[in-house]
């Protein structure tokens, strides 16, 4: 109650054009707060978790073709692609939306996504609409970028996710008192990618997409640069041949030691389930990271019939487990912002399965170690997409790990380079310290370059590494 009454005071200092709006995001909020005052102890019980079916996940190399251009050009009209842009590039160092950063050939994920749907468009005449999924943190610099592709083949929508107040951890009641988000930043947040159903919904995107004849979504994280639309997916949705109809497809791709903190599916009562490593109680944390009893991961890229997600919203049957997320703000204020989870939604849904797909459709841009890759030679890109290049003679990645002190910022990781270094029989690279390369560098099966605190390396332009380790002041 005490949060009510502080909500609607909240409420009061809305610009009257604004308080519509508003009061439908804060009962969204109030739902998911009485939630999470009601519900305690672990979402999953561990010994309830069954044996992923047989059928649960199909392999993507199974899925059959569709059968000609003119039965693709049909599928891609009742198709629209979502995007998820709620998210800043702070980790990487940036200022403004993480969709900005030029990943490669000075064009951003936000180009390359274009690209791709612009390809997609052309090559099959068709009108598969791009949404961006924004947030107040995103919005304004993704309106402005994206007037530059007006003239282009693409159809874009954006629609802003929710805006929730963050929660005292000691009162539990917001720590600002007025609506203007702009004056705050600190006291709101976006309330994860799960907030995407309800969002859509409000914008009116769902049902105008619905209105015409757009049948199913494809969603996906924009910074996961191999979230290709995929016509063998979409093809299983909408002609599957045993007439199961699939609401809702995650795809998931081989565990490998490397993920294992990424959320996997599981089966749990009768239905498929995505499960966080933060739904884990402690004892089973090594089970969960386990390759062996958890084998796939979640991608994030997701399929979902529209009127399935109309029903679910219709229906109130929507429920996403709460991630809590307790933060620490400037001023020494400890907050807790509830968050949700767009693959949790996968239960709701019925005939939900997985596909086991390649890695490739899972590059994710989270560091700028992956920067460093797919900057390099290791790939090709071609209409907005990156493929692995066909001279890797393994269709691994190498494992990058640059020393967070001196690379973890975009700008300071690109001084440090002359030019990408080619990287296309690296197996494993480790740098740390002030190191800075020239031009024309290969770096090949393990390198590791270590400066120690207080000297410098610079790799020489033209150096060749082959197993080799740099450190101290040694010349190369
Ligand atoms: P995250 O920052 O959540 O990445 O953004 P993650 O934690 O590595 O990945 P997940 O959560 O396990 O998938 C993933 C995508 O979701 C968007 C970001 O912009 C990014 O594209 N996002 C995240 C939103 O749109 N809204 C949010 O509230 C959070």
């Amino acid at each position: 109650n005490h949060l009510r009454k502080d909500l609607d005071s909240i409420l009061n200092t809305c610009k009257e054009e604004n308080k519509t709006q508003t009061n439908a995001e804060f009962q969204g909020f109030l739902k998911l707060f009485q939630r999470f005052l009601e519900e305690s102890g672990p979402s999953v019980n561990w010994d309830k978790i069954e044996k992923l079916p047989a059928d649960a996940v199909k392999e993507h190399h199974t899925l059959p073709k569709p059968e000609d251009n003119e039965a693709i050009t049909k599928m891609l009209n009742k198709l629209v692609v979502i995007k998820l842009n709620g998210g800043l590039g702070t980790s990487m160092g940036c200022h403004g939306p993480k969709s900005v950063i030029s990943v490669r050939n000075d064009l951003t994920f936000l180009d390359l996504t274009v690209q791709q749907i612009e390809h997609l468009n052309k090559t099959y005449n068709v009108n598969v609409p791009l949404v961006l999924m924004n947030s107040f943190n995103t919005d304004d610099d993704t309106e402005k970028i994206i007037r530059k592709y007006k003239n282009l083949q693409v159809e874009i929508h954006t629609f802003n996710q929710s805006c929730y107040p963050r929660i005292s951890r000691d009162t539990l009641l917001p720590i600002t008192k007025n609506c203007d988000v702009q004056k705050d930043l600190e006291a709101w947040y976006p309330p994860g990618h799960g907030d995407f159903y309800l969002s859509f919904q409000n914008s009116g995107l769902l049902k105008k997409f619905l209105g015409s004849g757009k049948e199913y979504c494809f969603i996906s994280n924009i910074d996961n640069l191999g979230a290709t639309v995929d016509i063998n997916i979409l093809n299983l949705l909408l002609n599957p041949k045993d007439n199961v109809q699939h609401e809702f497809v995650m795809e998931v791709t081989d565990k490998t030691k490397a993920d294992v903190k990424g959320g996997t599916l599981i089966q749990y009562g009768n239905k498929l389930r995505l499960l966080e490593i933060a739904q884990v109680p402690k004892e089973h944390v090594e089970d969960f990271k386990s390759v062996k009893k958890f084998q796939f991961f979640n991608t994030n890229n997701l399929w979902a019939k529209l009127d399935a997600i109309e029903r679910v919203l219709r229906e109130d049957k929507l429920r996403m487990e709460i991630i809590i997320n307790n933060k620490s703000l400037a001023n020494n204020v400890n907050v807790i912002q509830l968050e949700t989870a767009v693959g949790a939604a996968m239960k709701t849904f019925e005939n939900a399965i997985g596909i086991n797909v390649p890695r490739s459709r899972f590059l994710p841009v989270k560091k700028t170690s992956d920067l460093l890759l797919v900057m390099s030679n290791l790939y090709t890109l071609k209409n907005g997409s990156l493929s692995m290049s066909p001279q890797r003679m393994f269709p691994t990645t190498p494992l990058v790990k640059l020393g967070d002190n001196h690379f973890s910022k975009v700008k300071e990781f690109l001084g440090r380079f002359a030019a990408i270094p080619d990287l296309l029989e690296l197996d494993h690279l480790t740098v740390s310290g002030d190191v800075t390369f020239g031009r024309g560098v290969s770096l090949k099966g393990t390198v590791i370059i270590i400066a120690n605190h207080g000297d410098r390396i610079d790799i020489p332009s033209g150096a060749n590494l082959e197993n080799k380790i740099v450190s101290g002041n040694m010349r190369i």
